[in-house]
């Protein structure tokens, strides 16, 4: 192990972790979808977070408000308030109608209620990576002793990881990836990453999985749906698995080799 790992507030990490909350059962990224996570056993949940053009860390996927509620237009041109006006439910079933769009701050607030532990993908709007970062420390730094180990970060976003390192290097942090046909290696030890997580249909070689393995990267893939394929994986080495399907994969959970 790579001893620039050792000031990490090392995570806890289960074999499951739930996809932008419950993804299959409840609409992403929202409060309700945390709280049926929970409730189906998931110890860990996987989030997006980007800004609100007041600057407040909110959970969201996409650049678009379009796909996941009744508004239109990039995110970062809401307000917060704005936002959350906006009906964050109703797109995945009129069951969840008025459910809205979470700060990161509620969401923190319920995971330590529930005693939840979060994967914080940072997903900057274009341009923001380095005030993303900022504004994703202020809001989660004043709660480091109740959330040690169950916090992991992590970005596609290079400068975003770096910005983490320079700012607040306690905080773990994974780099995402679609392939390993970039420098992997290179790039996590550059950023002291304590994880890879790759795009699972990138993780078919077992050789490939024993040189992460072997470099002392955790393997975290996303986002595995079939239990058969999750097992293997766990098989051979990986630590945990981001699903949709907590419902399924969640029997993981106590899986042993
Ligand atoms: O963090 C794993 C996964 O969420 C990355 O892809 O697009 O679902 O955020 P995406
Ligand atoms: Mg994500």
């Amino acid at each position: 192990m790579n001893n620039s790992l050792a000031s990490f507030f090392y995570p806890k990490l289960p074999n499951i972790i739930g996809h932008r909350g419950a993804y299959n059962l409840a609409p992403e990224n929202t409060l309700i979808s945390f709280r049926k996570a929970a409730q189906l056993g998931a110890t860990w949940i996987e989030i997006d977070v980007r800004l609100s053009s007041d600057k407040i860390p909110v959970v969201f996927h996409d650049n678009d408000v379009d796909r996941t509620t009744d508004g239109q237009g990039p995110v970062q041109s809401f307000t917060l308030r704005a936002l959350q006006k906006l009906d964050a439910g109703s797109h995945y079933h009129s069951d969840f109608s008025g459910e809205k769009v979470p700060t990161l701050l509620q969401t923190i607030t319920l995971c330590i209620e529930l005693n939840l532990g979060l994967n914080i993908e940072i997903k900057p709007n274009f341009g923001q990576a380095t005030e993303t970062v900022t504004a994703i420390l202020a809001t989660i730094n004043p709660f480091q002793e109740q959330l040690r180990g169950n916090v992991l970060f992590s970005s596609f976003n290079l400068l975003c990881l770096k910005n983490l390192i320079n700012l607040c290097p306690e905080w773990p942090r994974a780099l995402l990836v679609n392939d390993l046909n970039n420098d992997w290696l290179t790039k996590t030890k550059a950023l002291e990453c304590y994880a890879l997580n790759p795009n699972y249909k990138c993780l078919s070689s077992i050789e490939d999985i024993k040189s992460i393995l072997n470099s002392g990267l955790r393997i975290i893939p996303f986002t595995v749906n079939q239990s058969s394929i999750a097992k293997n994986l766990l098989g051979l080495g990986v630590h945990s698995i981001i699903t949709d399907d907590l419902g399924s994969l969640n029997l993981l959970k106590n899986y042993e080799i």
